[in-house]
């Protein structure tokens, strides 16, 4: 077995959630994932799909259909992206995968900015690269980046920049000043940049086309800039496993070659469904997106008002990303929280070192009134002799 492999650190969300899973008096708000099933109509075109017989194999990139299909939702929402930049993955994990193999050898230098999703920081690492961490900086409850000490670690010898804006935990999102001098200072040493842009939709601030910032909107078609997305959370559709990447035209031909070789292609049911969901964007997004708002506007304020939490609204994402005084073991805390109070959390430090005392509460919740019933045990436990 490979050093890397055996190296990997095992997931410290799912170490609280096997704690509490199966116990139905847990309240778990530990995965991100919303707890309403996908919408009928996105389930009905899967149907339709396995009673016609569509049970065989499909093209490696995806059915031209859902490729055009995303070039045209993409294209939307960004300056134009022609279907021969899309390729469609099984999954936005998949996706960011398939960019990680194709882009870093065994010692190159990969930078991440952190607090992120643990799978962006194991995935280097599985390929064998040297992985180094910039870290955003906790001020109150936000977090916020050190535009330059993420531009002095990127240099010549930095083979993949990876950044997730909107951020998996911390809400962050990057600024359009940002992106651009970022862009500008790969485009000088040669980095190519991985955006993880699956929570590029569920963004809370006044934009008129309500999407967060992307590299898309400034990058053009050739620069070495590799976007991953997802289904999973504006469409509601996390179980199916269907994301996509969009890559420089002449990069599309090799990432089909490495589908191939990953998973072939992504089940054909599942892109006819992936079709119906996106051109039918507008009967399912804004709706998503409004809910979660309200949730955040839910959690929040009962969160800042704990003395001893530290909150901020997230712009994005769909996380209250807290600090806990006192706290000085995230994955004790986490799993106390779920023996001792019912209450279900991601412990901060599954994300990065930095999030020691931090835990992550998913807020994607179709009830309300499940988000207060959680802050009340929060409440509870924290005025518990010893918690
Ligand atoms: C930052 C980030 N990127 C990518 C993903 C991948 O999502 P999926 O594999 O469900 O498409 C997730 C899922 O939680 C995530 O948080």
């Amino acid at each position: 077995m490979r050093h890397a492999i055996q190296n990997l650190e095992e997931s410290r969300i799912r170490e609280v959630a096997n704690a509490g899973m199966g116990r139905s008096d847990v309240l778990a708000f530990w995965f991100g994932e919303s707890d309403e099933v996908t919408p009928q109509f996105i389930r009905d075109a899967a149907i339709e799909s396995l009673a016609k017989g569509e049970t065989f194999y499909a093209h490696n990139l995806g059915l031209p259909e859902l490729r055009e299909a995303v070039s045209q939702y993409t294209s939307a929402l960004h300056p134009k992206v022609a279907s021969n930049r899309i390729a469609i993955t099984s999954g936005g994990v998949n996706a960011l995968m398939l960019a990680v193999q194709a882009l870093v050898d065994a010692g190159d230098e990969v930078v991440a900015v952190t607090p992120v999703w643990p799978n962006l920081t194991a995935q280097p690492l599985i390929m064998g690269a040297r992985l180094k961490r910039v870290s955003l900086k906790p001020a109150g409850g936000a977090w916020t980046l050190d535009l330059q000490a993420l531009l002095d670690a990127v240099t010549p010898a930095t083979k993949l920049l990876i950044v997730n804006a909107p951020n998996n935990p911390t809400g962050w999102t990057l600024s359009r000043a940002e992106q651009d001098a970022i862009l500008a200072h790969c485009r000088r040493t040669g980095t190519w940049i991985l955006g993880d842009e699956v929570y590029e939709r569920l963004y809370y601030e006044e934009t008129p086309n309500r999407c967060a910032p992307s590299f898309l909107d400034i990058a053009s078609p050739d620069d070495r800039l590799v976007v991953a997305h997802s289904f999973s959370k504006s469409f509601l559709m996390t179980g199916w496993r269907l994301g996509w990447l969009v890559m420089p035209a002449d990069m599309t031909h090799q990432m089909g070659k490495l589908i191939e070789f990953n998973t072939s292609c992504a089940s054909v049911f599942t892109q006819r469904a992936g079709v119906v969901a996106i051109e039918r964007t507008e009967d399912v997004t804004p709706r998503v997106v409004g809910h979660l708002n309200a949730c955040r506007d839910t959690l929040v304020p009962l969160l800042q008002a704990l003395p001893q939490v530290q909150v901020e609204l997230a712009k994005g994402g769909m996380y209250a990303f807290f600090k806990l005084d006192g706290c000085t073991d995230s994955l004790d805390a986490a799993k106390r929280l779920v023996a001792e109070a019912g209450l279900g959390l991601a412990p901060g430090n599954a994300f990065a070192p930095e999030a020691q005392g931090w835990l992550r509460w998913c807020f994607a919740s179709k009830d309300l009134g499940r988000l207060e019933q959680g802050v009340d045990r929060l409440r509870g436990w924290l005025a518990r002799p010893g918690a």
